[in-house]
Parts: C-alpha cells; structure tokens; sequence
C-alpha cells in the first residue's frame, strides 16, 4: 500500500483560480499535488485543469493538472511538466512559513538545554576598575568589532525580508558587530529577490557575511554558486549551512549529498573570501571539525542544540504524522551548544569559533566567550526584534552587551580573556561545600 504522500500545511491557506472561474484557497502542498478548499459555488472540480496560485503578496504560479473532488476538498496533482514550478513555489513559500511559525510558535529545544545552566562565574566582591576602562573588543577574520556578538544568518522571507534585513543591518553597523544574511539561494534562483540580502548600502562598515546551505553545494557548478553569492552582496565572509536533520524532516528537504566534500574543499581554496562552516542547531562534534579545517575552512559556527530547533520547525509546517512525528523526535537532538563550543575549542584552540544557539542574555555571552568562543551568535530574538520595531533589535543588542559588562565587572575580569579563570561547573564552591557538610 503506497503511503499518504507528505504534504506542507499553508496557514494562512493561499487564494487560488482557475480560468473557468473557480476559485478557493490552497490548504497543503506537496511536491506533486495541492489540496484545494472550493469557494462555494465553484463549479465541479472534476472539470479543472489549471489553477493560478498568489503568493502572499508575491508572485503567481500557473500550473497545469488534473483535480478529483473528495469529500474532504480537491486533489489537485500538478503535471509532472509543472512540477518543478511547484517547487519553486514551495521554495519562495518555506521563508515565509519559516518566519510566520518562528514569529508565533514556540520554535526552540523542549528542554531549552544548552549546557550553559550547569555554569556558573565566582563572583569578585571587591572591584578594582571603572566600568569605562573594560575591553569587550574582539578580533574576527582580521576585523576587530566592539564586542563579541554576531548577528546570526537568518532568512527573512520574500514579504518581509528586505525590512528585516536593513533592519538588523542597521543595528550591526551601529554597534560595530558583524551579521550574517539568511541563505542566499532564493536569490540566486531568482534574481530579481537579490535586494532583500543588499543591506550594506543601508550600513555603512557593516561586515556581512554571506549564506549558502550544502544542499546548493553537491553539484559541479558548486564554487561558482558561491562566488555569485559573494559578489551579489558584497559578502566579507561566506558561510555554509550543515542542516542535515532539517532537510531530512523537510517534507520537500534535500537527500542527496554525494559529491559535497569534493566542492567544499574547492570552494574554500578559490573564494577570495574566508569561508565559515555553520551548523544551524544540532552541534558539531570534534571530529567532523577536523575534517572542516582540513578542508581549508577559516572558522566553525558549532551551532549547538538549545536554542532553535529546525526539525521541530519542519515538523511544524507539515501536515502529515510521518514528519510531524519525525520534527518532535528530532527536536532536542544535537550536542548542547556549551559541551560542543567546550570540545571543539580544546581540540583546535587557534580554531575561531562562533558559538550559536539558544543564548538568550549577557551572562550566557559571557560563558560561551570563557569556552573559547570568538563570537556568540543570536537568532531567534533578534528575529522577533527586528519584527516588532525598527529600535528593537539595537535595544537588545545593548542589553546583551550591558549583561557582558556587568558579568565583567561582577567576576573582576578586565578583558574577555580573563572570564575563564572565573568559571566553575556548577554553583561557586559548590564541592568545596558537599565536601565540609559531608565530614
Ligand atoms: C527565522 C530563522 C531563519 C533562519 N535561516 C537561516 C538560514 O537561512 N541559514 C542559516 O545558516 N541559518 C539560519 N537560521 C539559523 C540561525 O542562524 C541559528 O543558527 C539558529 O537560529 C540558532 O540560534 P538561536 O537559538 O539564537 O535562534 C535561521 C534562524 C531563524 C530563527
């Protein structure tokens, strides 16, 4: 017995016509069909074999079928000609889901854990400096940034991209911190979305790094789909997205990666830019990072688990239990954010590393920078920030870096460097303590 195929919820559904003037909305989408509500008074369904599908406020898509009414809705299965354009239109679709259900649901890890709660910094009572005279700058790839913060790539979907965009960037070029763009692909598809990733006019100095998933990366054509990446938005760094357990769950994701290493090492070899290795939640072991650096990439992102989790976001916009299941099976798998950034860091210590995922204030900053890391990334509520106000996101950006400062001045720590020597597993004294109750 064939299995229901997979199918993508659309929330809010997507007006739909025919010629023969139906007309309804498209409730799910798969990678050969769509499930169409009938306005009512729509003529027999049976007689329909070309709809035109808007995207919210975007482009349309014609596509050629043949529609059986169910009592349910209509099945609408899209030529095998045709099909291709569907995807396309679930690609230019999936940023926006990706926003609206990032905007509205509780899209993190379950259990929120990312390590860092298990430590905690000695406090230093006594303080010996002015706050003025701390030092929170930071060197990355041969820049130096007011603070070790990273506005992480992320994708901000056809309708609201551009603003969100300009207004992240804005924010990094103030505060003189880097930011990464969401991947790149829908513009390198589509040329006429390349404005949405162009922020450096709107930010002057900004350093901005560019984004490509590996999935993009399989094929021959791989080194040259990076440099147009580069060069569409002037990129000073590019990064390459591992997203393995997110294309997996993905109803439409990826499962073909053969060929990948063999471009990967051309690609950091002949960009004229460093190339940055990024997971985007699950973690990154030791072992795979070696192979990273043997392939010439100038610095990992360990994107740990804690924080956002794309395979529950993935399960999310399905509708059917196989990857609904699937995305809530996955969504705290991956190595904590803090255990992976400790590992790493001691098995490459000169290795630049960024450490993302589920940090969320200026202490957790300031563990992850007394890990090893070189930049702490954060996405989801810069994200949400960048949705609300134009303010927003600088806002938190200070917060964070006043919550750096304070952990600063609290723990006697003049520079960044100093802040490892303050940190313990567990609570301050902790053993010292079992050990005297206990005797
Ligand atoms: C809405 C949204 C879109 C994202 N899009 C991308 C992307 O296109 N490319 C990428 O490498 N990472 C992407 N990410 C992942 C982030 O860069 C980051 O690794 C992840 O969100 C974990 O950080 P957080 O817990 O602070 O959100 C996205 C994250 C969010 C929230």
């Amino acid at each position: 017995m064939s299995r229901t195929p997979d199918l993508i919820k659309l929330e809010p559904a997507l007006p739909w016509l025919s010629e023969q003037g139906s007309a309804g909305f498209v409730q799910a989408l798969g990678l050969d069909r769509l499930l169409l509500q009938p306005a009512a008074g729509s003529r027999d369904g049976a007689h329909l074999t070309a709809i035109t599908v808007r995207l919210n406020e975007g482009p349309t898509f014609t596509l050629h079928g043949a529609c059986t009414p169910t009592a349910a809705d209509w099945v609408f299965v899209v030529e095998a000609q045709d099909q291709p354009r569907l995807l396309d239109m679930i690609g230019q679709l999936r940023k926006d889901q990706h926003i609206e259900i990032c905007r509205n649901k509780d899209v993190e890890a379950s259990d929120r854990f990312t390590g860092f709660s298990r430590l905690h910094f000695i406090p230093e009572a006594l303080p010996r400096m002015d706050e003025s005279a701390l030092d929170l700058n930071r060197e990355f790839l041969g820049r130096t940034f007011s603070a070790p913060l990273l506005i992480t790539g992320m994708t901000g979907g056809i309708s609201k991209g551009t603003e969100i965009n300009r207004r992240l960037a804005q924010a990094a070029a103030r505060m003189n911190i880097p930011m990464g763009v969401g991947s790149q692909r829908i513009a390198l598809d589509n040329p006429e979305y390349a404005p949405i990733f162009k922020v450096k006019p709107h930010a002057p100095g900004l350093f901005l790094i560019g984004n490509i998933g590996m999935s993009q990366l399989t094929g021959a054509d791989a080194l040259e789909i990076c440099q147009r990446a580069v060069e569409m938005i002037d990129a000073d760094a590019l990064a390459i997205h591992f997203n393995l357990v997110q294309e997996l769950v993905q109803v439409e994701g990826d499962r073909r990666f053969s060929g990948l290493l063999h471009g990967l090492e051309r690609i950091c070899k002949h960009l004229p830019v460093p190339v940055i290795a990024k997971e985007v939640g699950c973690g990154m072991a030791p072992d795979t990072v070696r192979r990273l650096k043997q392939m010439g990439f100038s610095a990992v992102d360990i994107g740990g688990k804690g924080g956002t989790s794309w395979s529950h976001i993935e399960g999310l916009r399905s509708r059917s239990a196989l990857s609904q299941d699937l995305g809530a099976g996955f969504r705290d798998w991956g190595i904590p954010t803090a255990y992976s950034l400790a590992v790493v860091h001691k098995a490459f210590p000169e290795l630049p590393l960024i450490a993302t995922g589920g940090v969320r204030d200026g202490i957790t900053v300031a563990k992850a920078v007394a890990l090893g890391a070189r930049l702490v990334g954060i996405g989801l509520p810069l994200l949400r920030a960048a949705l609300e106000s134009e303010e927003a996101p600088l806002a938190l950006l200070e917060s964070l870096r006043q919550g750096l400062k304070v952990t600063l001045m609290a723990t006697g720590a003049a520079r960044l460097d100093d802040l490892s020597q303050r940190l313990v597993l567990g609570h301050p004294f902790e053993r010292e303590f079992e050990a005297i109750v206990r005797a």
